[in-house]
């Protein structure tokens, strides 16, 4: 099942040495070694991330961008770094990096900018059916007051698109196309190129959320030649309440703010407000100086790792926990398997004569952590005709070990359930 070039590349990856940057991999749950298959939800922290942390709240404390001593210098050195880190990191130098709280904020920034000021009935915004919930509601709120309408793009399983359906959807008025790239319920990579490709040709603005991306695959925002991309630092070693919306700096400068606030101005008075250009304009208030800094360290981790040692690493897991389940007679997979589409390493199913969240109890018991539910994708849950699913989501640092403790806690519950 696992060819011989993917062993090859996982023995040059050292998934031990990598766990041992994970300390919450040694807790026990329920008396149990924790076998953590929840990482499409949040990653689990490196101690570096913590170690930040704590450095900055012992020692650098001072709000930035605003103070005439060493601190604030200091500080606002730092943060602003971590912002040219991470436009680096996307290729992203013609553009803005706006820290926002996360891709859900990102988007309603997006939303209230861009959407109050530009649609208004007849106007078309696309979405896919894949959608995480951050990705319709700020839509259909705008939709609501607005009079816009939400259209779905006719993505297939294995996250294709016809050309005949490309050109259906875009035979309408539309003004915005917003995509994730990677499905959080069924791992399948949707292949936006086509659909970026055409947008651009109508003039559509195009947003790309990329929150299961990261770990997944060498973003360039060039190279997708997106107006926006989102995602946020949790889900990739990072710390909570930093989301990360690049934007391309002409289309940034034209939107409105989204909050007003101290730092966002570059003049006010009772007549007059002047805007400081992007990114500045966007981020109102004392932003999360602390978090944005520590995220250094996962970003640093990226620029360090082989992507494609990952990538490799997660696929051979990935493989082995789909095959076991494909032989479970009590369960159905949701989505493409590895060999018929491109994914990420998020294996979702459904089990025969059980909730979802009533598997999911019983790995917890067992020490496994998995996510079980809707997994804020209800539209998607509907319209496979369920209510939900359970999902295990794999990380760099998982290993076999973890694999075969699924593995055989699925054959006690088929025992029990
Ligand atoms: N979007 C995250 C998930 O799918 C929270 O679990």
């Amino acid at each position: 099942m696992i060819s011989g070039h993917m062993s090859n590349s996982s023995t040059s990856f050292d998934v031990q040495s990598f766990r041992s940057q994970f300390p919450q991999l040694q807790s026990q749950i329920q008396g149990q070694d924790l076998v953590y298959l929840d990482s499409a939800a949040t990653s689990l922290k490196p101690r570096r991330l913590a170690d930040r942390l704590h450095k900055y709240y012992l020692n650098e404390v001072a709000n930035i961008h605003r103070g005439a001593h060493f601190l604030s210098r200091q500080g606002t050195e730092n943060y602003e770094a971590v912002r040219s880190q991470t436009k680096k990191i996307l290729n992203g130098d013609k553009g803005e990096i706006v820290f926002t709280r996360g891709v859900t904020e990102s988007i309603n920034l997006l939303a209230y900018s861009f959407g109050f000021e530009h649609l208004g009935l007849g106007d078309v915004i696309l979405l896919t059916p894949y959608e995480h919930h951050s990705n319709i509601i700020p839509w259909k709120i705008l939709s609501e007051n607005t009079g816009c309408q939400i259209e779905l793009l006719d993505f297939d399983r294995n996250g294709n698109i016809t050309e005949a359906a490309l050109n259906r959807a875009f035979s309408k008025n539309v003004k915005l196309v917003s995509m994730m790239l990677y499905s959080n319920v069924t791992g399948v990579r949707l292949n936006v190129e086509p659909v970026l490709q055409k947008a651009r040709s109508v003039g559509a603005l195009t947003v790309i959320d990329a929150a299961q991306a990261m770990l997944h695959e060498t973003i360039d925002v060039q190279k997708l030649d997106c107006d926006f991309l989102t995602f946020s630092a949790h889900k990739m070693f990072g710390p909570f309440g930093v989301g990360v919306l690049y934007g391309k700096s002409e289309i940034f400068n034209e939107l409105p703010p989204f909050q007003g606030g101290g730092s966002m101005i570059s003049s006010l008075s009772w007549t007059k407000t002047v805007y400081q250009d992007a990114p500045f304009k966007f981020e109102a208030g004392t932003p999360n100086i602390a978090d944005v800094i520590a995220f250094g360290e996962a970003l640093s981790m990226l620029e360090e790792a082989s992507l494609e040692n990952w990538v490799q690493h997660g696929k051979k897991l990935g493989l082995q926990v789909e095959q076991a389940l494909k032989s479970n007679s009590r369960v159905q997979l949701m989505g493409p398997t590895y060999a018929e589409s491109r994914k990420t390493d998020i294996i979702s199913f459904s089990y025969e004569g059980a909730h979802p969240s009533d598997v999911g109890e019983m790995l917890d018991q067992m020490g496994i952590a998995v996510r079980a539910g809707h997994l804020c994708a209800q539209p998607l849950m509907e319209s496979m005709g369920v209510q939900g699913t359970v999902r295990v989501s794999l990380a760099p640092y998982n290993n076999e070990n973890d694999v075969e403790k699924f593995v055989n806690a699925m054959e006690k519950i088929k025992g029990i359930l």
